[in-house]
């Protein structure tokens, strides 16, 4: 089987990896590849530590021989190092039952190591024993091809993605959720904002990406989302099918449009106060360092949620206009002033006694990349907390 969508980007073929791979014509700019880890037993248990629990992924994933499992890691790398052009990149993924195994084959295969990526799960499920920590982690293995050709990292863009500070190599982001799965599922499926950052760190827009086990094709979504080029392999029709069906999914723009701004939400992203001052106040407020909310309701209560700790910038606009953009001293953090300390700082508070107060670096604005469009929210007066990337960076 070999299925193409109208504009050659999405390519499948149905079959085994190894003969996929070698009749594969063209070279590749990055390759994607979550193996089988063989770890099923085929009677639906899986050995974790001493103990069989039930759980199995299916024929695929059946436990071998270590000298098996090696020579099918070498056989599967070796072809794709063949299929990837001399500047580009593979990343494996897998657990601590399979990942040293394959930087076995990676080094013997000569490949250079660039990083090991942790994705650290936000929401890990329960490990039925209680001899060892919970597994909370995945790995992925970032290679080049060659040890003296250079390879694209694109590395102004993920120091954007995060915050202006170098992208480090733990990642914290959630399993694929519900709204990954209304195509129907895969059991081993990957996130696509796991797919989103590593696409967007290692190729360039129209480039072609490979993954020689692609199941539910969430490779093949990122990369079309992104506009690159995708070529998938699976052995299981059905899992092909369920990629067509996501494919399809996407050629909706709509459905493209929610699906790539979920998929480029960052869970853990730094937060922005968005806030409202007469064009005097927020004179004021620039020249002090300081911007004040009323501190709760009439009441004077005040509840802080999860997720405030993430707050590290505040924005100042006048009903929608004139608007800056300042990074806090100390992100998550406020302190609560009465209404005679804000006067003493040259203020005229007028609403409550007690203000929340956020100290700013005001000798440096951050400049904006996208347009604020503070004027679409529903009431321009109130202040919100809204994610950093929609003022700056790419979602
Ligand atoms: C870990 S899953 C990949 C899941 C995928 N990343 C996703 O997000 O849906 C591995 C896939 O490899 C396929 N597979 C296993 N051994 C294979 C082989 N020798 N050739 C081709 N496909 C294979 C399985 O059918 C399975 O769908």
């Amino acid at each position: 089987m070999q299925q193409w969508n109208k504009d050659g980007d999405f390519r499948l073929f149905l079959g085994n990896s190894k003969e996929q791979l070698a009749s594969l014509t063209e070279k590749v700019d990055m390759i994607f590849a979550d193996p089988p880890y063989f770890l099923s037993t085929g009677n639906g248990t899986v050995k974790i530590g001493n103990r069989y629990v039930r759980f199995d992924k299916g024929k695929w994933d059946r436990v071998r021989s270590k000298e098996d499992i090696y020579n099918f890691n070498y056989e599967w790398l070796s072809l794709c190092r063949e299929k990837l052009k001399d500047s580009g990149t593979i990343w494996v993924s897998g657990t601590y039952h399979n990942i040293f195994q394959v930087a076995k084959c990676l080094i013997d295969l000569e490949f250079k190591i660039l990083n090991m990526i942790v994705w650290q799960k936000s929401d890990p499920p329960t490990t039925f024993t209680k001899q060892r920590f919970n597994f909370s982690a995945e790995y992925i293995i970032w290679a080049r091809k060659c040890e003296k050709v250079p390879h694209f990292f694109n590395y102004d863009l993920l120091e954007c993605m995060n915050n202006g500070v170098h992208m480090p190599d733990v990642w914290k982001l959630p399993a694929p959720g519900r709204w990954e799965k209304t195509c129907g599922k895969h059991p081993t499926q990957k996130p696509l904002r796991l797919l989103y950052r590593i696409i967007l760190a290692s190729t360039r827009e129209g480039d072609i990406i490979l993954d020689p086990f692609a199941g539910s094709c969430t490779t093949g979504i990122a990369a079309n989302l992104l506009g690159r080029k995708f070529v998938g392999i699976d052995q299981d029709e059905k899992y092909l099918q369920l990629g067509m069906r996501r494919r399809e999914e996407i050629s909706n723009p709509d459905v493209a449009q929610k699906i790539f701004e979920r998929m480029s939400e960052n869970p853990e992203e730094v937060q922005v106060i968005v806030n409202h001052a007469r064009p005097e106040l927020l004179k004021l407020m620039i020249e002090q360092g300081i911007c004040y909310l009323r501190a709760g309701d009439s009441k004077g209560s005040i509840l802080v949620t999860p997720g405030f700790e993430r707050t590290g910038y505040v924005l100042l606009h006048s009903g929608g206009q004139n608007c800056h953009l300042f990074k806090l001293k100390r992100k998550g953090c406020f302190q609560i002033w009465t209404k005679e300390t804000l006067e003493k700082h040259g203020f005229y508070p007028k609403h409550a006694l007690y203000y929340q107060v956020f100290h700013f670096d005001n000798s440096q604005e951050v400049p904006f990349t996208r347009e604020p469009r503070l004027l679409q929210g529903l009431n321009t007066y109130r202040s919100k907390i809204r994610p950093l990337s929609d003022f700056i960076g790419i979602r």
